[in-house]
């Protein structure tokens, strides 16, 4: 039995098939432990990885996974695909198929994807609300003249009208640093959205690299097609 959230004395009764009522005895006799630690409180809220033991005997430990993978251009950020190799393809681990992706890159986009099994922190990372950044490395066709640069940027942080989802795109960043090359914050990722804010210029973007999520940069020790683990600290400290 895996839950997201929950309350213990649902939890219990459900996965032993009792009442609550049995479930308030066998927390006054202390027989149920959460993370550990023998608790009495009959509403307490858990979670998915929340590790639940009744008589010493575990009901539920989920293990939470955190991953960064550099993608590579022509991988497809999608679970399964029948044409292309997926981001899941790429993962080593035994455990790769409870993954969800956080913020999914085009086919022909490479760089840093972030993967989990933990909903609530990627809903985190994806709402607007948190404001958390993903950066971009942007090539293009045409050059951003010098004339035109201040137009590219004061469009970019004021927000495009995309007809089609009915929307004004959040402030985006856009540093200019060089004819041909940029970098692009977003605090939102909708479909297609820096093709489509260049497009607005007529000018087709031709290479495009996530190299950052919130504070956590793509480990540059990592070689395309690889992942990694973050670290606790990273998990923690990507919000700040
Ligand atoms: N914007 C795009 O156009 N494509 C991506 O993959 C990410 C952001």
């Amino acid at each position: 039995m895996s839950i997201s959230h929950t309350r213990l004395d649902r939890f219990i009764a459900e996965y032993c098939k009792v009442s609550r009522r049995d479930v308030r005895l066998m927390l006054a006799q202390k027989r149920i432990m959460i993370d550990g630690i023998a608790v009495n409180e009959i509403g307490l809220i858990i979670n998915k990885f929340s590790h639940v033991q009744l008589d010493g005997k575990t009901l539920q430990n989920n293990k939470a996974y955190y991953i960064m993978l550099y993608k590579p251009v022509g991988v497809v950020s999608a679970t399964t695909d029948q044409q292309h190799k997926t981001v899941i393809d790429l993962i080593d681990l035994p455990e790769k198929n409870e993954l969800h992706i956080v913020g999914r890159l085009d086919l022909n986009t490479s760089g840093l994807v972030l993967l989990t099994n933990d909903s609530r922190w990627s809903e985190r990372l994806m709402s607007p609300e948190h404001k958390v950044a993903k950066k971009y490395r942007v090539e293009l066709e045409h050059p951003i003249t010098q004339k035109l640069s201040k137009n590219y940027i004061d469009s970019f942080l004021k927000g495009m009208y995309f007809e089609f989802e009915d929307i004004t795109t959040l402030p985006a960043h856009l540093k200019i640093i060089s004819e041909y090359k940029a970098e692009v914050t977003l605090f939102e990722g909708k479909y297609h959205q820096i093709k489509r804010m260049f497009g607005r210029f007529q000018n087709p973007v031709i290479g495009l690299h996530r190299f950052a999520v919130g504070k956590l940069s793509l480990d540059s020790s990592l070689a395309i097609g690889e992942s990694r683990k973050l670290t606790s600290e990273e998990v923690v400290e990507i919000f700040k």
